[in-house]
């Protein structure tokens, strides 16, 4: 049950956010009420997981390994969901380089905010590997990550079809049956889309009404 519970709690709060004109039904008709409600005293006794990272973006929990995966910004973390604060987790630095920072800062982005990599997609990919996105300081990149041993490959994939550029763009994604399946605006498109990438075809919405979005 967590494991579905989880991916539809991210939609939910990353897909409504998704900006751009409404193209059906007007924001106030969404139905925003919570598929899970915790009451303040169940919290009591919660394990608590503080990495030197930031913007904790992405959650995904594993039920079969009981890990929990968590993308931030220039990190991926792998914790124990039995007890995230065992201090036995394994982490992974991936930050894009003083050189990417640099380049995004003279494009006129924010390099106290925007020029870093903030890992935006985290999902399983098939039995040995995740697969992860990041904003890489506007230059979205991509990576196969083998989970048992928890470390970044040698070679990347081209993100920009999968992943915002803008860490604070609404977007959700989800990988079926080996195809990734992304919806944000992309850079430079004043519209939404609904894309599906890293299968033998490629597939885009010409206009996605925003009721799909919100679904
Ligand atoms: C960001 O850019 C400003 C202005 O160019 C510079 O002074 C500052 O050191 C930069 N900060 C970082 C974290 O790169
Ligand atoms: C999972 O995907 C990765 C990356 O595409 C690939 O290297 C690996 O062989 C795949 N594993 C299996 C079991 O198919
Ligand atoms: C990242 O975290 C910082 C500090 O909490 C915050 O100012 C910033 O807006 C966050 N960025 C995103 C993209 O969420």
């Amino acid at each position: 049950m967590w494991g579905r519970l989880w991916p539809l709690l991210l939609s939910i709060l990353t897909a409504t956010a998704v900006p751009g004109p409404s193209l059906r039904r007007p924001s106030r008709e969404l139905d925003a009420t919570p598929r899970m409600t915790i009451p303040y005293e169940e919290l009591s006794g919660t394990r608590h997981f503080k990495g030197q990272a930031q913007n904790y973006s992405t959650l995904l929990l594993e039920e079969a390994s009981a890990r929990l995966l968590v993308g931030a910004r220039g990190a991926l973390f792998s914790l124990s969901a039995n007890d995230i604060g065992d201090g036995a987790h394994k982490e992974i630095h991936w930050e894009a380089s003083p050189e990417m920072q640099s380049k995004c800062h003279q494009k006129g982005k924010n390099n106290q905010t925007e020029c870093f990599n903030h890992v935006r997609f985290l999902q399983r990919l098939n039995s040995t590997h995740l697969y992860a996105c990041g904003t890489h300081a506007f230059q979205p990149l991509c990576a196969a990550i083998d989970a048992e041993a928890f470390t970044l490959p040698t070679s990347f994939e081209e993100g920009k079809e999968k992943c915002p550029y803008d860490p604070a763009r609404g977007f959700t994604g989800l990988i079926i049956d080996g195809g990734l399946y992304t919806a944000t605006r992309y850079e430079f498109r004043s519209i939404p889309d609904i894309r599906r990438s890293r299968h033998p075809h490629s597939l885009r919405t010409e206009e996605t009404p925003m009721h799909w979005l919100n679904g």
